[in-house]
């Protein structure tokens, strides 16, 4: 079955889960606008992308680990919106969850979200219970405490940070998670698999920063200039529109060059060079060089 499909089946069952009888209706309609319909699923598709390079034996295994990373990065997405953070009126082109749901709701819905990430491995790790623990570790450590995206968003609230551990903890983590949970969810050493994650993770958020200084709303479906406006820590800020520029295209050659030797190691560095050209596409990149 095609990536994709896998990966909205998984999210599909997942969050019929939270939405079975006996849960508020409302709460439950705020979960399922936050999953669907989704954006570029791309922690998912690299997380079935290792996996199936490294065999892919226990394909429920690996959908569920796909659902839950992706069923994560929709609740920091809920929560990044709100106003004691980005304060984001859109996201993927329809208004954010606590624009369409209410304030309460939405810290809800992220919170929901996060637990039933953790449910949906658990339910899945039965089939293969040795992987089970190294999967929710990998997860844990994405999301929570010293450095994953709860960390990531709480050097907002510090009066200094570096721009590498911000980025390296609110988008690195989920990614480097990614890659190593495709490859645990295998049956794999996923060793040779964290530096991938890791500047693919980096290349994304530098991409995001150069996103927000020089796109429009309309291409991004959010808003813009909210770097700007909000005093974050950015690589544009650091380093400037052009510098930004060239540090995303080294990244990209990184993490080109981080793919392993391996059976599917082609698709994966198609899938990194396809990745870098729909988050930076021509036109953007010319607007940034003008
Ligand atoms: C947006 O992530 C937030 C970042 C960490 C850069 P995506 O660009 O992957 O968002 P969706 O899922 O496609 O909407
Ligand atoms: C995204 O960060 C959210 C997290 C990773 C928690 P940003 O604020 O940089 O991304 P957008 O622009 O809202 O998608
Ligand atoms: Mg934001």
């Amino acid at each position: 079955m095609e990536a994709l499909v896998r990966i909205e089946q998984a999210l599909d069952m997942a969050v019929s889960h939270a939405e079975a009888a006996g849960a508020p209706p409302q709460l439950a309609e705020a979960i399922r606008y936050s999953v669907f319909p989704g954006g570029a699923r791309i922690r998912p598709r690299l997380c079935l992308a290792v996996a199936s390079a490294c065999g892919d034996d226990e394909p429920d295994l690996s959908s569920a680990a796909a659902a839950s990373l992706e069923l994560i990065h929709c609740a920091s997405l809920v929560h990044d919106d709100l106003p004691c953070f980005d304060d984001a009126e859109t996201r993927r082109g329809r208004p954010s969850v606590h624009r369409a749901f209410g304030e309460p709701l939405a810290v809800l819905a992220g919170d929901g979200l996060i637990v039933l990430a953790f449910e949906t491995l658990a339910r899945a790790g039965a089939c293969a219970p040795s992987r089970l623990a190294s999967l929710v570790l990998t997860l844990g450590r994405a999301v929570g405490m010293p450095a994953g995206i709860v960390a990531g968003q709480g050097w907002e609230s510090e009066p200094r940070v570096s721009v590498s551990d911000y980025h390296r903890a609110k988008t690195g983590a989920l990614f480097t998670a990614a890659t190593v949970s495709g490859a645990v969810a295998a049956g794999a050493d996923p060793g040779p698999w964290r530096a991938l994650g890791e500047r693919l993770g980096e290349a994304y958020q530098v991409a995001d920063d150069l996103r927000d200084a020089v796109a429009a709303e309309e291409e991004l479906g959010k808003p813009v200039g909210c770097d700007a406006r909000l005093g974050r820590p950015s690589t544009v800020r650091e380093l400037g529109v052009h510098g930004t520029v060239e540090r995303l295209s080294g990244l990209v050659a990184g993490a080109v060059a981080a793919v392993p030797d391996c059976q599917g190691s082609d698709q994966l560095k198609a899938l990194v060079m396809s990745e870098a050209k729909r988050l930076v596409p021509k036109k953007l990149a010319d607007r940034a060089a003008a």
